[in-house]
């Protein structure tokens, strides 16, 4: 099969192509899956580049998220059989390829409504949002949410899960483009984070946030903790640098700033997504916003644009078909 083999960690000139790998075996509590469409997410440069605190063994496929059709179940797969449509979450074998595995655990059923570049983009962003949301900052109906970055694949999962519960949503683009792309996606209201006075004008808008899912803590983190409601929560997704906080600020409104991290969540912490999940495909509330999709031999192209994007309106997705 084609698929994508790294076997140094470095630059994106370390992803290639290959077109004689050999087709994954399934194990027995593993679906493979051949693959229409893999999701292309931040932490799969990271771990590209050898920089993240978790590392595969070289050679590796990339990718966690995928979509297709199921071809074969494990001996011990009760929930999928051959030709049924699935996304997941978690590959074993990587997802950048035409064949892939995962453990049925992390698979879900795609609705027909979904298209596979709509599925590839459900994975990590939605799981994301579901821990930051739901896990993580405990959100009560009614609170609001303040999205710092809500353009990209995280912050529209987190904009739809967050109506789905009866959040208040104010979320923030740095484009006109990605702005009506948030407001679609249905946040109550958008600033722009490339404006000089947003944080002003939010405050005037909405006084304070009970929660803040905040994708670049390093640039935003201290005008979380001025925006951020008396005993309200901030919770770290994306950060790529320092910053200096005044910590007093946590004192005075006694609020609190929390981590995620999904590739160290519990299996408990998946499942409890996962159901999540699983309902918001059936409802229909999942309904991810895809901006590019990439033949798999673009790879190097897809992760170059994951990283430097700027004005950001979806998903990055590569089509394994081509
Ligand atoms: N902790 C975890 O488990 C976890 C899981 C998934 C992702 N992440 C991280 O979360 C971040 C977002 O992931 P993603 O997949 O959604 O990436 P993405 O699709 O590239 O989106 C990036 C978002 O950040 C916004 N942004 C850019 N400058 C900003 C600023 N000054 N203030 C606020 N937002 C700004 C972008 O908006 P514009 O382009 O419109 O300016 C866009 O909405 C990444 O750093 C990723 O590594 C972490």
């Amino acid at each position: 099969m084609r698929a994508i083999r790294v076997t140094t960690f470095g630059s994106i000139e370390n992803l290639k192509l290959e077109s004689n790998v050999p087709v994954p075996v399934v194990g027995k509590r593993e679906v493979l899956i051949k693959v229409n469409a893999a999701g292309v997410n931040p932490v799969d440069t990271y771990i590209r580049s050898g920089t993240f605190s978790l590392l595969p063994e070289l050679p590796y496929t990339p990718g966690s998220d995928a979509s297709g059709v199921v071809e074969e179940v494990g001996s011990e797969v009760t929930k999928f059989k051959k030709g049924d449509r699935v996304c997941t979450v978690r590959s074993v074998s990587g997802s950048y390829a035409e064949y892939a595995t995962a453990e049925d655990k992390y698979v879900n059923h795609l609705s027909d409504k979904l298209s596979f570049a709509q599925g590839a983009a459900i994975g990590i962003p939605y799981y994301t949002a579901v821990k930051a949301l739901q896990i993580r900052a405990k959100a009560r109906p009614g609170e609001s949410c303040l999205i710092h970055g809500a353009s990209g694949a995280v912050g529209i999962a987190a904009i739809q899960f967050a109506k789905a519960i009866g959040l208040y949503v104010v979320g923030t683009a740095g484009t006109k483009e990605g702005m009506a792309l948030v407001k679609n996606t249905g946040a109550d209201l958008v600033f722009n984070h490339k404006e000089e006075g947003y944080i002003k004008a939010v405050q005037a808008a909405i006084v304070g946030a009970d929660i803040i899912l905040e994708m670049l803590a390093n640039v935003n983190l201290q005008k979380d903790l001025d925006l951020v409601n008396t005993r309200g929560r901030i919770v770290v997704i994306g950060c790529r640098g320092s910053i200096e906080i005044n910590p007093r600020s946590t004192m005075a409104k006694e609020s609190s700033i929390m981590g995620v991290n999904l590739m160290t969540a519990t299996d408990e912490d998946l499942q409890e997504a996962h159901r999540v999940i699983k309902a918001g495909i059936e409802e229909g509330w999942v309904e991810p916003k895809v901006s590019t999709t990439y033949p798999l031999g673009e790879a190097k192209t897809a992760h170059h644009d994951v990283i430097n994007n700027q004005g950001t309106t979806g998903k990055l997705v590569l089509d394994t078909t081509k």
